[in-house]
């Protein structure tokens, strides 16, 4: 039997950053894991898909723009798909193996294997080598999600695939049909429809990301994706597939007719579940929701006091960030620091052709909650230099402010980087900035940041690089 003073259940963004702020606190901490450690993003997730995500985005420019810059290629791109999926591989066990130097770096012991609750002070820890028992006073389960599997489509991840599937094939398919039109439909379609696939997307919904992000950041990544080439049908229920001898056949219901769709191969990617179901949280009394979520309090404290849950397994959003973000929080509460998890806004990227980012609320939240007159500016990329320079101009970002205080409300991004862009707008919502502070900014030219400065500007009327209705006594003052 060995004795911890934490032991954190799982190694993805939630589970390490726990155990590494445990370390750096100095508790005697252990963290288990079932596969490699990084869990889902930085092995099957987040990671992979973001390697994957670049290099078709470099052959599509160099395929599309580079002719138009003066670069020409002679003789076309190979895409060796068996070497690209080792290096995106290798991306995966680079950042992998950084995490197993980060917690050997703070004294954390790792074990290999299947944790189980056996009391609400013990645990095994199950590998091929056999089955040890570990006591703790604190326990941190950040036991994360896994793909929801629909009637029909049982994973192989062959053939009928999670995003694990997709994410390992090794031969580019000819023909997919994927399944639910969400943040992990749209990010692979995107890229398998760069390197050749013919992509068809059944949607149940009327649209792709509803309700998801602002309504007009998802037309713009829709209207380029289908431009591309890729197929969405809306309003399809995936019903089943049937195999062939050319491959598979999907029957979807429309509007009450079964309809048919040959294909290859069959992505699923209509959400995930919480582990809720596994660890044998029963044995701990770990109380979890009818949806198998964790219930947990703003400190994330379960209902057994000596025991916390972070990440996906403890609610929405299911994100890597705000897993690491309350990984960090745990520690320092189990150490004394008064701390509660209070974020204003949890910011989310959609790493589409072009990228949607989000921080704060939507037009329709700001309304929601009574804020019924509202300042909103779409700045659109077309006039930024730096964006017209990299020939990636479509998109915008969208501010929402309240009009009275000019207090920004929401932040929303479709255009390129709009990943790294979002960070401004999340410190702005934290800090409760009002449009002036974005606007009186002097941000550096010639960069896509300025769209942010100039989005602002055009909230209260006055932009530079597009056309406004002229200053009035009412705005031209607006600064002071
Ligand atoms: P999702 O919830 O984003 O989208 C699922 C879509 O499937 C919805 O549009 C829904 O209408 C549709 N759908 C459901 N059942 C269907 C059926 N039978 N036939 C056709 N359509 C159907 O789910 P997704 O893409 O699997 O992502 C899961 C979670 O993973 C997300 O909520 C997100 O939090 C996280 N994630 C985050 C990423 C990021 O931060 N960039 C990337 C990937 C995932």
């Amino acid at each position: 039997m060995q004795n911890f003073d934490i032991v954190v259940i799982g190694s993805g963004p939630g589970g390490y950053v726990a155990a590494i702020r445990a370390g750096q606190l100095g508790f005697k901490t252990a963290i288990i894991e079932r596969e490699a450690l990084g869990g889902v993003c930085l092995n099957v997730g987040c990671i992979p898909s973001k390697a994957m995500i670049t290099a078709t985005h470099m052959l599509h420019r160099a395929q599309h723009d580079f002719p138009t810059m003066g670069l020409n290629i002679k003789g076309g791109i190979d895409v060796d798909m068996k070497k690209l999926v080792g290096w995106k591989q290798s991306v995966s066990d680079k950042m992998s193996g950084g995490v197993k130097q980060l917690l050997k770096g703070n004294n954390v012991t790792v074990f290999q294997g299947q944790a189980d609750f056996k009391t609400n002070k013990e645990i095994t820890v199950k590998s091929s080598t056999g089955t040890e028992s570990i006591q703790a006073k604190y326990f941190i389960v950040a036991t994360g999600s896994r793909p929801i599997e629909i009637g029909g489509f049982p994973f192989d991840e062959k053939d009928i695939c999670s995003s694990t599937g997709a994410l390992a094939f090794d031969a580019i398919p000819k023909r997919i049909v994927v399944i639910g039109g969400g943040y992990i439909g749209l990010e692979i379609s995107s890229y398998l429809r760069k390197l050749g696939t013919e992509v068809t997307i059944l949607e149940a919904q009327s649209s792709l990301l509803a309700g998801v992000v602002d309504a007009d950041c998802a037309q713009v990544v829709t209207r380029k994706l289908e431009k591309s080439g890729v197929k969405v049908i809306y309003g399809a229920k995936a019903k089943s597939q049937k195999k062939t001898k050319d491959g598979y056949e999907v029957t979807y219901d429309l509007n009450g007719k079964d309809e048919v769709v040959k294909t290859d191969k069959i992505l699923v990617t209509v959400g995930r579940r919480p582990n809720g179901d596994q660890s044998n949280l029963k044995a701990a009394g770990i109380a979890v929701d009818e949806r198998g979520f964790i219930k947990v309090d703003a400190q994330r404290r379960t209902n057994v006091a000596h025991i916390f849950a972070i990440g996906d397994i403890c609610g929405q959003p299911m994100l890597a960030h705000k897993a690491s973000h309350e990984g960090v929080m745990v520690p320092e509460i189990i150490s004394g620091i008064n701390r509660v998890y209070d974020a204003k806004t949890v910011p989310a990227v959609v790493f589409t052709d072009p990228e949607i980012a989000a921080a704060g609320m939507t037009e329709a939240e700001a309304k929601t909650k009574g804020y019924n007159d509202l300042l909103i500016s779409k700045f659109p990329f077309a006039a930024n230099g730096r964006a017209v320079s990299m020939m990636e101009t479509d998109g915008f970002i969208k501010m929402i402010a309240d009009k009275k205080t000019h207090v920004v409300l929401g932040i929303h991004i479709v255009g390129p980087e709009a990943s790294n862009l979002i960070s401004e707008a999340v410190l702005a919502i934290e800090m409760g900035a009002r449009l002036e502070d974005i606007a009186l900014s002097i941000h550096p030219h010639p960069t896509l940041g300025e769209t942010m400065m100039e989005a602002a500007e055009a909230a209260l009327g006055h932009a530079i690089h597009i056309i406004q209705k002229p200053l009035t006594s009412a705005t031209k003052g607006a600064h002071a």
